[in-house]
């Protein structure tokens, strides 16, 4: 992707971006050119409705020309994310090289073409023999802010989408360590990875508890990036890893368990949100931690009715073993609270199923105990067409938490689970500033107005817009 200011070659399509009602094309049409344009307009009626498109086919200098003027609708009512909807729709299916041009530049920004073409080149498709073609996009004299960035952008989200999308029998514990190694060294981050034996001495018991029935045991992923020694603020970010989840010996059926490769996602977003902070090099100390475990059956199961001893003193009796994403996460926010001292926390987690019925598979939940902080999330992420909407901490979620047999149980009643999982987080955080994103829903898409089908790897650019403006 790259911006061009003279036509030196010849693409496969031209696609020419239009407002309802205006005239005027582009610079590099000729006088001719648009008066045929303007003749074959009328002949077909069109007007540049959103999502409109009017395909020419000419001969010039004894090439065919294939272009498309693609119509956004009326000036007053294009928004970003009817921008993202109108341009996901139309390139989806499109291949081959494109020169996007437009004369309302005011309106068409190239950061969210740029984000627009990164989702739809991103495939996965290593293990098919028949690769996905990717297309070649280039900007007309497209007014560009920070095209470099969108760029980072876009390969931090891919790295973290292929993450996602690679199966448990190839990400495990062990191997997402292994690579995140890999990507500190490439994007410029420390990372330091604790082994299972490391997650006992701290007293880590939940995670430990929660991975010991796999033969990859837990791994704690830290990440480290600090781009302002000057400063003592450190944003510490926590994603869950469970490298999948069968349910452990309260198993899931078969069709719930499908896609449960997944449940890394919010390790991965936060992997890919320091990937995209270090290579941008912002000027901000950032620490991440990725509880990574692999909930699984064997002899040594953890079992509903244990007692299990977390990181922060709290015994927590066990109820229902598919309920781990808490576990895990618990230990790994009191350990960043605790052991890196950051002032202030964002956990990311594919935590409940009750958030997707809640929530649906559009938008995602998040939990706030600081009201600026959940309006500085909310402007960062749908600066990059990520929704998300604030859900309630109500205290009787707390009460429901209380064990017969030990200081907490890890689980309340039926109704708003996604509540009281979230409940059950806040405690471990000991007062530091802290938000839950539940992203159940929207980590995998099956249909989205501006998301392909797969991995979404949405809030990375959220999270990394976060961290720079706060
Ligand atoms: N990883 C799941 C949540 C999930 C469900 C993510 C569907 C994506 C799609 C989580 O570990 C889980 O199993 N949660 C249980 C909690 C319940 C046992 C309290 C759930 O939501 O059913
Ligand atoms: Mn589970
Ligand atoms: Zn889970």
């Amino acid at each position: 992707m790259k911006v061009v200011d003279k036509l030196e070659k010849f693409y496969d399509r031209n696609l020419i971006l239009v407002v309802e009602g205006e005239t005027n094309y582009c610079e590099y049409m000729s006088e001719s050119e648009k008066e045929l344009v303007e003749r074959l307009k009328e002949r077909n009626n069109f007007t540049g409705k959103k999502g409109e498109v009017l395909s020419l086919n000419f001969i010039q200098n004894d090439r065919l020309i294939s272009m498309d003027i693609l119509g956004f609708g009326k000036k007053e009512e294009i928004s970003d994310n009817l921008f993202r909807e109108v341009i996901f729709k139309y390139l989806s299916d499109k291949k081959g090289s494109i020169l996007i041009s437009t004369n309302t530049k005011e309106l068409v920004k190239v950061e969210i073409l740029c984000e627009i073409v990164g989702n739809i080149n991103y495939s996965f498709d290593e293990f098919k023999e028949k690769k996905s073609e990717k297309l070649d996009v280039e900007f007309f004299n497209i007014e560009l802010t920070n095209l470099e960035e969108s760029l980072i952008l876009n390969e931090a989200t891919d790295v973290i989408r292929n993450l996602v999308d690679l199966p448990a029998n190839i990400i495990n514990p062990i191997t997402l360590a292994e690579r995140t190694v890999e990507l500190g060294k490439e994007f410029g981050f420390e990372v330091e990875v604790l082994d299972d034996n490391k997650i006992q001495e701290l007293g880590m018991n939940l995670l430990y508890s929660v991975g010991k029935a796999s033969v990859t045991k837990p791994r704690l992923i830290v990440m480290r990036y600090f781009g302002d020694r000057d400063s003592k603020d450190i944003m510490g970010l926590v994603g869950k890893g469970l490298t999948y989840d069968t349910g452990g010996l309260c198993i899931k059926p078969a069709d719930s368990m499908m896609n449960m490769k997944d449940d890394m996602t919010g390790g991965a977003t936060v992997i890919g949100a320091m990937c995209a902070i270090a290579k941008n090099r912002l000027k901000k100390n950032v620490v991440a931690v990725v509880p990574a475990c692999e909930n699984a059956i064997n002899g040594n199961s953890y079992r509903p009715g244990d007692i299990i001893k977390s990181m922060n003193g709290k015994y927590v009796e066990i109820i229902n073993t598919d309920a781990e994403g808490r576990l895990a996460l618990a230990d790994a926010i009191t350990y960043i609270v605790r052991n890196e001292k950051v002032s202030e926390i964002i956990d990311v987690a594919t935590l409940t199923g009750a958030m997707m019925v809640a929530l649906g598979t559009f938008t995602t939940g998040v939990f706030s105990n600081r009201d600026e902080v959940y309006s500085l999330l909310e402007k960062s992420c749908s600066k990059y067409g990520e929704r998300i909407w604030r859900m309630p901490l109500d205290e009787e979620f707390a009460e429901d938490l209380k064990s017969d047999v030990a200081d907490l149980k890890h689980m309340g009643a039926r109704w708003g689970g996604a509540i009281s999982a979230a409940k059950f987080l806040e405690i471990f955080a000991e007062g530091t500033p802290w938000t839950h994103m539940d992203i159940a829903g929207t980590a995998y898409n099956n249909s989205s107005k501006w998301y392909k089908k797969g991995a979404s790897g949405v809030h990375v650019r959220g999270l990394y817009e976060y961290c720079k403006n706060r």
